[in-house]
């Protein structure tokens, strides 16, 4: 039996991150793990927050009839209303529990949703470069994708979404902090994009990815887009804001101001159920359900950021400091991206061509390591940059 035509050449497409991986395998069995510094995947490498561990010790010791079975495939109705009423406070709306869906993930929510609103042959605007999965999950459903670049400063043109909105738009991904850029979106540009959408009367949902809103710095915060953009539709997980990407928890909340979502909600419902997942972790639903108030570490991503971020700048690498997220996404010394980062990675250094993510010219590295392999990295970074000087 061989794969459908359509996954071997996705595979083709998608396999950047996994070939850097492999490589990294290679390198760590010729070299000793140890000197090997592997900056490739987006898993943070510290643990939950204390917090979070005892949740999980009280949600775990529960010993109510029904705490381990099916429930409504939206989730349990206290854990969809606690999470309505932290959306309340934070953005002002009054976000409805029968709107919010546990999901397997920010990626079972943007799934859920777009399987939901696309027909076969309907648009969606993803803005370059984006994370690497997205192309896919428009693909999952029909849908076909189409990429508006961002600017320079990879912050999103409304121009450029104007221009590339046709009849049959259905959605539009943000994700602010963006992966791979730490980028965070100003609510200035979200205040423009929603008078664009307004003026144009077409209902586009807008998909707000939003993993890792808490992980910002220098006193930067994530403008709330639900409160801007009255089309909607929040994706979120607590993956990368309390260390546990393995668990594979998070939801999906349509804003109360969301055009249709009575309707949408039976659609949303069906889904996570059809697209195999039947509901989200029932204990990590109770476990986040008592964390909602629980913020990430974000001294040390800071520390790491800071001193990576300043070294390469040193070294002559074009590695502005991100204000949020853990990526940095600094220019290639070389015009080839995928040259350089086979370079680097003979220096035992690994990261992730920018192509990756549908922009060329840039790597892209993730701080989910420890301080100290920053620290020893540094001397490869170092000589990569001049061997593209010689
Ligand atoms: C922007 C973005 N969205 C969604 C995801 C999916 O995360 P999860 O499904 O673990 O919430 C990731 C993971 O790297 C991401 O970077």
């Amino acid at each position: 039996m061989r794969p459908a035509r359509t996954i071997a050449e996705q595979l083709e497409r998608a396999s950047w991150i996994r070939r850097m991986f492999e490589e990294g395998a290679r390198l760590k069995a010729e070299r000793g793990a140890e000197n090997v510094f592997d900056f490739t995947l987006g898993n943070p490498d510290c643990d939950p927050p204390p917090g979070v561990l005892e949740a999980l010790r009280a949600a775990a010791g529960e010993n109510r009839a029904g705490v381990h079975g099916y429930m409504p495939n939206g989730g349990f109705p206290e854990v969809r209303a606690a999470v309505a009423r932290h959306l309340a406070a934070t953005t002002g709306l009054p976000f409805d529990p029968e709107d919010v869906f546990m999901t397997v993930g920010s990626s079972g929510a943007i799934n859920v949703l777009l399987k939901s609103i696309l027909d076969p042959g309907d648009e969606v605007i993803v803005l370059m470069p984006c994370f690497s999965e997205y192309p896919f999950y428009v693909q999952n459903h029909a849908g076909r994708m189409v990429a508006v670049e961002t600017d320079e400063r990879f912050l999103p043109v409304v121009g450029r979404i104007a221009a590339a909105i046709t009849p049959r738009t259905r959605a539009i991904i943000l994700n602010s902090p963006n992966n791979p850029t730490g980028r965070v979106y100003p609510a200035p540009l979200l205040t423009e994009l929603e008078a664009l959408l307004a003026r144009l009367g077409q209902p586009i949902a807008v998909i707000s990815d939003e993993p890792y809103k808490p992980l910002v710095f220098d006193g930067v915060r994530q403008p709330e887009t639900a409160a801007i953009v009255t089309n909607c539709a929040i994706a979120n997980s607590w993956s990368k804001v309390f260390a546990i990407a393995g668990e594979r928890i998070g939801y999906l909340a349509l804003s109360p101001r969301m055009e249709g979502r009575e309707s949408l909600r039976g659609a949303c419902t069906f889904n996570n159920r059809i697209l195999g997942f039947i509901n989200a972790p029932a204990l990590w639903q109770r476990v986040a359900a008592r964390c909602l108030g629980v913020g990430p570490e974000l001294e040390g991503y800071r520390r790491k950021r800071d001193l990576l971020c300043g070294a390469l700048t040193r070294m002559g690498y074009d590695a502005p400091k991100p204000e949020g997220t853990f990526y940095l996404f600094p220019r290639s010394p070389i015009p080839d991206d995928v040259a350089f980062v086979r370079l680097l990675a003979r220096e035992g250094v690994l990261g992730v061509p920018g192509r990756g993510f549908g922009r060329s010219g840039y790597f892209r590295l993730s701080l989910t390591v420890p301080m100290s392999v920053v620290e020893r990295s540094l001397p490869g970074f170092e000589r990569a940059i001049g061997r593209c000087r010689q």
